[in-house]
Formats: C-alpha cells, structure tokens, sequence
C-alpha cells in the first residue's frame, strides 16, 4: 500500500465529488430559472433533425443539394471540378445553358459521376443545384421552384 499510485484515487475522490455536485447543482438552477434559454439552446440541434426526416427526395432545394453533394467537390475545385464562383472557369461553360449543364450533370462528365453522385437526385433538383452553383459565377439561371 505504498504505491502512489494506489493513493491517487483516494485523493482525488472528494474534488471530483465536489466539482460533480457543483455542476449539477448548476444545470438545475439553470433548468428553474430559464427553461426557455435551454429550449433555444438544443434548438438547432431538433431543427437539423426534423430536417433529415421531412426532406423527401424530390423537395430538395439547390442549396441544400449544393452542401450535401456538390460542394465536396466545386467548392475548392478537386478533381479538376470548375471551382464555384470563378467567373473564368465557368464562362465557356455557362454558355451551355441551364438545361445544357443540367444534361452534362445528369449523364456525368470527366470525374463528375452521373447526377454529381446524387444518384436518387430528381431531373428537376439536378436542374435547382446547377442554377445554385452556376448563378456564383455570374449566370441568372432560375431555381425551379420546391412545390409546398
Ligand atoms: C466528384 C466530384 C464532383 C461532384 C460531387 C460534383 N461535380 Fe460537377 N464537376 C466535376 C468535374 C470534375 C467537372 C468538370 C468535368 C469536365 O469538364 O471534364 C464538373 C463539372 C460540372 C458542371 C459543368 C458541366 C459542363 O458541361 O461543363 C456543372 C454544371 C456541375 N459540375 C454541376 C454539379 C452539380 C450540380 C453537382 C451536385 C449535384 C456536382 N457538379 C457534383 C466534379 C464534381
């Protein structure tokens, strides 16, 4: 019993003790005294997952496709992807047009894989992704709209 390291936990049991009533005692004058604080405090959490539940395919918006998907590979431009927003390597490109670039998206080009990878993405979401991305390089694509 004359190991140290046999003593250690002896010792620290009662700040640990004391550190562990001071914090409960804390989260429990908080849930009295502000109950709404700590609504608004795990609120972003339940939105994200009320979002994964109610998004059917079909009802994704550009941008929502554009941050799950696409991004991955045109925000910083990997595997030769013309990056989002570089007005010059989307120029020539722009000139395909909306439905153009919404066919090359859907059939796949070079390393873009068919429908980016979103493989259960509908015509019309590739079509809202494609406006979301093209429209930073200087394009006016319009979004088809999410029916409610
Ligand atoms: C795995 C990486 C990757 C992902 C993910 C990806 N792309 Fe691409 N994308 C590329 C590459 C690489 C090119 C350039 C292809 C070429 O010209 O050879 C490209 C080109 C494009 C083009 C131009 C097509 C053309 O005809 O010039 C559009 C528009 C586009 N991507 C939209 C999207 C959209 C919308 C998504 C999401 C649904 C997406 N991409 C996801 C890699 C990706």
């Amino acid at each position: 019993m004359s190991n140290p390291r046999t003593l250690r936990p002896a010792r620290l049991a009662m700040p640990v003790a004391l550190v562990a009533a001071a914090l409960l005692a804390g989260c429990g004058a908080q849930n009295k005294t502000d109950p709404e604080a700590t609504a608004s405090l795990i609120q972003p959490v339940a939105r994200v997952v009320i979002q994964a539940v109610t998004i059917a395919p079909g009802s994704r918006t550009g941008e929502q496709i554009y941050k799950s998907i696409c991004g991955a590979c045109h925000d910083a431009g990997a595997v030769g992807a013309p990056k989002t927003g570089d007005a010059a390597a989307w120029g020539p490109r722009l000139a395909l047009g909306h439905d153009g670039l919404t066919a090359s998206v859907i059939a796949g080009k070079g390393a873009m894989p068919p429908r980016g990878g979103g493989s259960d993405l509908t015509d019309t979401e590739v079509a809202r992704a494609v406006a979301h991305l093209a429209n930073f390089a200087g394009a006016s694509f319009t979004e088809p709209p999410v029916a409610q």
